[in-house]
């Protein structure tokens, strides 16, 4: 099978890269991606896989079908959406959208993700079971995943793959995860209420900007000390506003900020963690305060059978030199996480640097990629895909 996985992706590699060079050119805001939809789902039609749009506001779902020998559905999911920013690579096919650009690979991801689906679409009478193509809108802002939840796109799926692109590691090569891939990332917002006075006289007072400055050194302490120190957590305070004149004792202060955590049950105890800790501070000097604590995603927990699956079929795909079982997370986000809410799956890491040039960091204005990475990604997961048909449940 990975034979003809190989000799399939091989023909289709110079079409693929020319699908990639389109995508790429013509880069889509998080919510917006109308052409690349429209065009993601006029290559899987052109592959006779049936078409579902607008699931989750601009995604697109095909749907393939296996021989009907194994009834169970495996999802691959990749990714639309481009960022706000000015590209400034020489390539003939850059941006042609000011101020709009696949600085995180996402080109690659839907790229990937078509080739895939041409290649299982020539190999469906191979295929026991079915499989489900989700390109996904707006992961940039963390919503994409869950508007296509809400709409049914994870509904029924048994396991569900996907990848992501990583400059640090070299093209033709891959990056798998056992557990935490990336970060829990939640909003946090505080409000502290005292009472305005003169600066002269702060005992007829209650100062917002010194209990707010308690509010976030006890925060900062208490997570070295009360926090299982094995299970990480960063907490950033990036905005803080209050104050009316030098000479005023300032009675509302609002801050906002970042809460990273990588394990789950940090993870769910942190709205209450946080809420004590501002209530008990601020009940020490007579403030009132609100906790605006909003979730956005959990953290990527890749499943166990599902990475030993990419990291089998990677090995034998690639060589296993150009397999490397990353050692450590990142305390970046990505909304895969709320697939997995609903199915167990497993993301990798996509080599994508060129071996001897610099490579710009994901989210850079000259962000590049090796293009020979579509093929990995391609090879890796049509052969995961049969690596999972093998593996009964
Ligand atoms: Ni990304």
């Amino acid at each position: 099978m990975l034979v003809q996985i190989k000799e399939i992706a091989d023909k289709l590699l110079p079409r693929l890269i020319e699908i990639r060079r389109h995508i790429h050119s013509h880069p889509e805001l998080s919510g917006q991606e109308y052409q690349t939809a429209a065009y993601v789902a006029g290559v899987l039609s052109s592959c006779g896989i049936h078409v579902q749009e607008n699931v989750g506001k601009t995604g697109v779902v095909g749907n393939l079908r296996g021989n009907g020998t194994d009834e169970r559905i495996l999802a691959i999911r990749t990714d639309m959406d481009a960022l706000p920013i000015e590209e400034r690579t020489s390539l003939d096919f850059a941006s042609c959208k000011p101020g709009v650009m696949h600085a995180c690979g996402h080109d690659v991801h839907t790229t990937v993700g078509l080739g895939t689906a041409m290649v299982l679409s020539q190999l469906a009478e191979q295929s026991p079971g079915n499989i489900r193509f989700i390109f996904q809108p707006a992961e940039e802002i963390a919503q994409g995943a869950s508007w296509m939840v809400q709409d049914g796109a994870i509904r029924d799926v048994d396991a569900i793959f996907g990848l992501h692109v990583f400059p640090s590691i070299q093209a033709r090569s891959v990056g798998i995860r056992y557990g935490a891939l990336t970060a829990a990332a939640d909003d946090l917002e505080i409000f502290i209420q005292g009472e305005s006075g003169h600066g002269a006289r702060p005992h007829e007072a209650i100062d917002a900007i010194w209990i707010a400055s308690q509010v976030i050194t006890t925060l900062q302490q208490a997570i070295s000390r009360t926090q299982n120190p094995l299970r990480p957590i960063v907490l950033t305070i990036g905005q803080i506003n209050g104050g009316r004149a030098a000479n005023v004792i300032a009675d509302q202060v609002r801050m906002a900020g970042t809460v990273r955590s990588l394990h789950p049950e940090t993870h769910s105890n942190l709205p209450q963690w946080i809420e004590d800790i501002v209530a008990n501070v601020c009940n020490t000097y007579q403030a009132k305060y609100q906790v605006n604590y909003r979730r956005r995603v959990p953290s990527v927990q890749n499943d166990l059978q599902l990475t030993q699956i990419l990291e089998s079929a990677s090995r034998e795909a690639l060589g296993t030199e150009n397999v490397e079982i990353l050692p450590e997370p990142s305390l970046g986000s990505e909304d895969f996480s709320l697939f997995l809410e609903h199915a167990p799956g497993a993301m990798f890491r996509l080599g994508v640097g060129f071996p001897e040039q610099e490579n710009y960091p994901l989210h850079h204005p000259q962000f590049e990629v090796d293009e020979s990475a579509i093929l990995t990604g391609v090879v890796t997961l049509a052969y995961a895909t049969y690596k999972y048909w093998q593996n009964n449940h």
